[in-house]
């Protein structure tokens, strides 16, 4: 991609921006009501990718606390600009904003076939730690399907 691309902080006076990438890029449905609730939560955050001629968003991640680190609850790039290295950028920022905060992991549930997903985390640390069966209902003629719990240490 020849365009810049940065990647800014969103905060809960973005929560509709974060919900409306969320449902394209997730094909999901919640509510900006949801996603606002959740970046009100202390610590929680957003960051989203957009090119320097301030165009369209192209991707966007959502993070909130968990445990001793912060659960990355979404993360998505515009079906179009795939494979193109958004995604790495966005967790390259989540890692940095986690690091800053001093979490000690970061966490994630992934589906177990969602190759894209689950290639782009391995490739970024993360490994799996455990098996949620039968935790992804089926939905929209998609079926159901298992959750892997990927986990990465960051250093203390
Ligand atoms: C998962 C997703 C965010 C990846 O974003 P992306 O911008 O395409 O990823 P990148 O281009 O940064 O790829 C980084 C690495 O991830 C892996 N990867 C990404 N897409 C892949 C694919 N289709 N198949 C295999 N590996 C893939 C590769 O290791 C890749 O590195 P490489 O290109 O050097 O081989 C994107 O596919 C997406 O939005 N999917 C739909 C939403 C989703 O499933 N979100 C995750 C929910 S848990």
């Amino acid at each position: 991609m020849t365009t810049s691309i940065r990647v800014c902080a969103a905060g809960p006076a973005h929560a509709a921006l974060l919900t409306g990438l969320h449902n394209e890029m997730l094909q999901a449905e919640w509510t900006a009501d949801s996603v606002a609730r959740l970046l009100n939560l202390p610590g929680a955050f957003g960051v989203v990718a957009v090119t320097d001629k301030n165009e369209r968003p192209l991707g966007f991640a959502l993070c909130i606390p968990g445990g001793e680190g912060l659960d990355i609850a979404a993360i998505g790039v515009a079906a179009d600009v795939r494979r193109q290295g958004i995604g790495r950028l966005l967790m390259d920022e989540v890692v940095a904003r986690a690091e800053a905060a001093g979490c000690r992991e970061l966490v994630l549930e992934v589906g177990a076939g969602n190759n894209a997903a689950r290639h782009l985390y391995l490739s970024c640390g993360f490994s799996s730690v455990a098996e949620r069966q039968d935790y992804y209902a089926p939905r929209a003629g998609k079926p159901g399907e298992s959750a892997l719990v990927m986990k990465k240490t960051l250093p203390t």
